[in-house]
């Protein structure tokens, strides 16, 4: 009988005959278990070596809530697809807000951990679980992932409901698809599903050059409105190559007061917050009566004098759906909608991405990069 281990071809039966009787023959057996090790077993366990590492992925996690200088590189095992999910290798992320808001206290976020964090993800489906029909291994797909009591995206591999994943298309790189998913999705509800912009329509975006704001701006100007929109001086040219017709200085001027000089006192149909605190309190009076107002941060102050003005307001939280990212995905290959890149990081320097979104004055969205 013979055992193949590697290089080495061992007559496997001779071994147990050794183990059998007298001191001599036990001498023989210790030494020649300790051949086996050496010739069979270490070759064998290195191969096992090999292979864990086959089944294992790069990752950056944080161990506990805090800062940016949290995040540490880890080999974690490669998630694998269960019914109705895809495993993609992740060769783009991107940075949200509310990546930093988990990483300093998180613990609502229920993410696991050490926990992987990351919303967006652009990538190569490598395995597919059963009852995926529309997707195959090969496809490049972009997706805002769900990480609630999950793992996220920044990692070398990503398991993701496949309801969610739609074809990346092919017009866009990894780094410029996964610039949209999350904060395109919010803008596309607010400014397409809450105001159902049209022709003809004013628009107020707040924040312009903010990875929400920059996906507003253009849907907006998209569906044929006159945009308004705030900004620090400096991205002023910026905002304006998106679409925007008027970009305000929000540190130097009272935005109210110009939104009111630009509609000739009539104020704007509709207004998006992306920015919070007394914004859509300050917003009431610069939105015309029947006006329509949305915002996705938090609301500070009294805002009943919107009964008196027969305005509405819509607080949005970003919902997923295929049909909202096929959408991202057939504006953007018509060229209606524009990925936004300010900056791209590789996934070890994700802290530095993280410094970046939290020191502001971006323009559109920080990309990480997953080689
Ligand atoms: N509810 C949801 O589903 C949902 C979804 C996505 C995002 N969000 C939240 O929405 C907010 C915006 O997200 P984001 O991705 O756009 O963030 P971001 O990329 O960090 O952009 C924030 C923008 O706000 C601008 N800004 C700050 N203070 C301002 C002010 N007083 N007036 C006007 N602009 C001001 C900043 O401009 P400068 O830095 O240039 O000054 C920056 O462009 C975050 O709080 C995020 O968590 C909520």
């Amino acid at each position: 009988m013979l055992a193949v281990s590697g290089h080495h071809v061992v007559p496997f039966g001779h071994y147990v005959t050794c183990f059998l009787g007298g001191a001599k023959k036990r001498r023989t057996s210790r030494f020649l278990v300790r051949e086996l090790t050496r010739s069979w077993a270490e070759p064998t366990l290195q191969m096992f070596g090999q292979l864990a590492r086959f089944a294992a992925m790069k990752a950056m996690v944080i161990k506990e809530w805090g800062g940016p200088e949290r995040f540490e590189l880890a080999e974690l095992p490669k998630p694998t697809p269960a019914a109705g999910e895809v495993l993609v290798r992740v060769r783009a992320a991107s940075v949200n807000p509310v990546d930093y808001k988990i990483r300093q206290n998180g613990g609502w976020s229920k993410v696991p951990m050490p926990a992987i964090l990351g919303y967006d993800a652009a990538g190569t489906v490598e395995a597919v679980g059963a009852n995926v029909t529309h997707l195959a291994p090969g496809d490049d797909v972009f997706y805002s992932a769900r990480i609630f009591d999950r793992r996220g995206t920044y990692a070398e591999y990503h398991v993701e409901d496949a309801s969610i994943v739609a074809k990346k298309p092919s017009c866009l790189d990894f780094e410029a698809a996964a610039a949209l998913p999350l904060a395109a999705i919010t803008a596309h509800d607010s400014i397409i599903g809450f105001f159902q912009t049209k022709p003809g329509d004013t628009v107020l975006v707040q924040a312009g050059a903010g990875g929400v704001g920059c996906y507003a701006v253009q849907l907006a100007k998209a569906a044929g409105a006159r945009v308004l929109t705030t900004g620090r001086r400096e991205n002023t040219d910026f905002i304006r190559s998106l679409g925007a017709d008027e970009v305000i200085d929000y540190r130097a001027t009272r935005f109210e007061d110009e939104v009111l000089r630009l509609t000739q006192g009539r104020g704007v149909d509709a207004a998006f917050d992306t920015v919070g605190g007394d914004t859509v309190v300050r917003s009431i009076g610069c939105v015309r009566p029947y006006g329509k107002l949305a915002t996705i941060v938090n609301v500070a102050g009294d805002v009943s004098s919107m009964a008196f003005r027969n305005q509405t307001l819509y607080c949005g939280f970003m919902e997923r759906t295929a049909q909202k990212i096929q959408t991202l995905a057939l504006l953007a290959s018509r060229g209606q909608l524009r990925p936004v890149v300010d900056s791209v990081f590789p996934l070890e320097r994700i802290a530095d991405a993280h410094r970046r979104i939290e020191s502001g004055g971006m323009k559109g969205k920080i990309v990480i990069s997953v080689a």
